[in-house]
């Protein structure tokens, strides 16, 4: 039997797979965003070190794949092909919402399987806020986190999509509250997480006071949940949804700003998603104050096919950082946080607008001699 959240999520994987749900005309700003080239990179390629740690665990390179699905058969297939990828990769994923595993434990054994096949990667159980606000409290988090022996949770927050759902759940009054009655209380850290719209500064504050220890910007640029709902709508000739999702398609603070902002604002770790697509944006994310960069949309289709599929999507990203890092003359991720990037165009006007310096855009490794900036 099929309720009505796993339906929901199954419609939105389908769309996800069959449909363009990309923002069409915002960007993610990180065209805006360049390396220094370095002609004399004065560092071996291969002795280049991309591991990491969050947390005290060790990733192979600073990558996870995002929250998307779970619950259904077909959902715990890709759960399963991701899992058994990251676990030979040594990097990690989060599973998408749990709530219809919550709201009927037959569910449970879907996400569960998860861990098995990914014994020792960092994994992310997921919940979401509005479901805080409708009573849920630490202990429908607990059971998330047990399901699947997860090392962190992640609160999903998504007013964009919910906005336009017909049956969207838009109170999120005293979201806050419960997202610090649970961080406070859970057995794993809890992460804040976006879906594709970014946050600001200024909630990237309020969240870190509320106990949360990483933030995933999840920014705009990549998938629109405003796309995804306009969809739906479409198929279900709801006029309301298809003109709301039309009109918010490209609703959001960009990704490359949203990190600049959100790490410039906390001391939590930083995750960068929404849209990173290359290797060289998951090295301008870090190099803009990401510690670890999350990829969902690209990675859906080829779990839908094998293990080996999704393993070679993500290699290639890796070996694409590999190279931004040799030509940028940096030989660690730690490095790269500290790697000569010049922020241009719009990304430059809306940190300039939003009151960040000029001189906090331009970040130098070796000043040249005779220049003063
Ligand atoms: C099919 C699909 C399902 C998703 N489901 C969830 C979810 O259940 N919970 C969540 O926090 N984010 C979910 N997301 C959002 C992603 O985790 C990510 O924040 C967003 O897609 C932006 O990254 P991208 O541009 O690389 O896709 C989903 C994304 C996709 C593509």
């Amino acid at each position: 039997m099929v309720n009505r959240t796993q339906e929901r999520k199954g419609d939105h994987v389908r769309i996800c797979l069959e449909e363009n749900i990309q923002a069409k005309h915002i960007t993610t700003g990180f065209e805006d965003v360049l390396f220094v080239h370095r002609c004399l990179p004065e560092i071996d390629r291969k002795r280049i070190d991309l591991s990491t740690k969050l947390f005290s665990h060790k990733f192979s390179a600073p990558l996870i794949v995002g929250a998307m699905t779970g619950g259904t058969p077909e959902a715990t297939k890709i759960n399963r092909t991701i899992a058994e990828a990251v676990q030979d990769l040594g990097i990690g994923m989060g599973v998408g919402s749990q709530r219809a595993a919550i709201e009927d434990a037959r569910l449970e054994c879907g996400f569960v399987e998860t861990r098995r096949k990914a014994p020792t990667a960092f994994l992310i159980a997921n919940i979401g806020a509005p479901q805080l606000v409708q009573g849920w409290r630490l202990d429908q988090a607990q059971i998330a986190v047990n399901m699947i022996d997860a090392d962190a949770l992640a609160i999903h927050l998504n007013p964009l999509q919910e906005a336009i759902q017909p049956e969207g759940e838009t109170n999120y009054a005293g979201a806050l509250g419960k997202i610090k009655e649970i961080a406070a209380n859970l057995s794993v850290p809890v992460f804040a997480k976006e879906t594709g719209a970014g946050i600001s500064g200024e909630d990237a504050t309020k969240l870190e006071e509320a106990g949360v220890k990483a933030i995933d910007v999840s920014g705009a640029g990549g998938t629109s949940w405003a796309a995804v709902e306009y969809y739906r709508a479409k198929t279900a000739t709801e006029e309301k949804g298809e003109r709301l999702g039309e009109t918010f398609w490209d609703w959001g603070i960009p990704t490359a700003a949203s990190i600049f902002e959100v790490s410039r604002s906390v001391n939590v770790p930083v995750i960068a998603s929404g849209g990173i697509r290359t290797g060289v944006d998951i090295a301008k994310a870090l190099a803009l104050g990401a510690s670890l960069v999350s990829v969902s949309a690209p990675i859906l289709r080829p779990a839908t096919r094998s293990v080996e599929q999704v393993k070679k999507t993500l290699e290639l990203l890796i070996e694409e950082l590999r190279n931004t890092m040799f030509l940028t003359g940096v030989d660690t991720v730690k490095k790269l946080g500290r790697a000569s990037v010049v922020v241009t165009g719009k990304t430059t006007q809306w940190l300039l607008v939003r009151g960040y310096q000029p001189e906090a855009l331009a970040r130098q490794g070796d000043k040249p001699r005779g220049r003063t900036a």
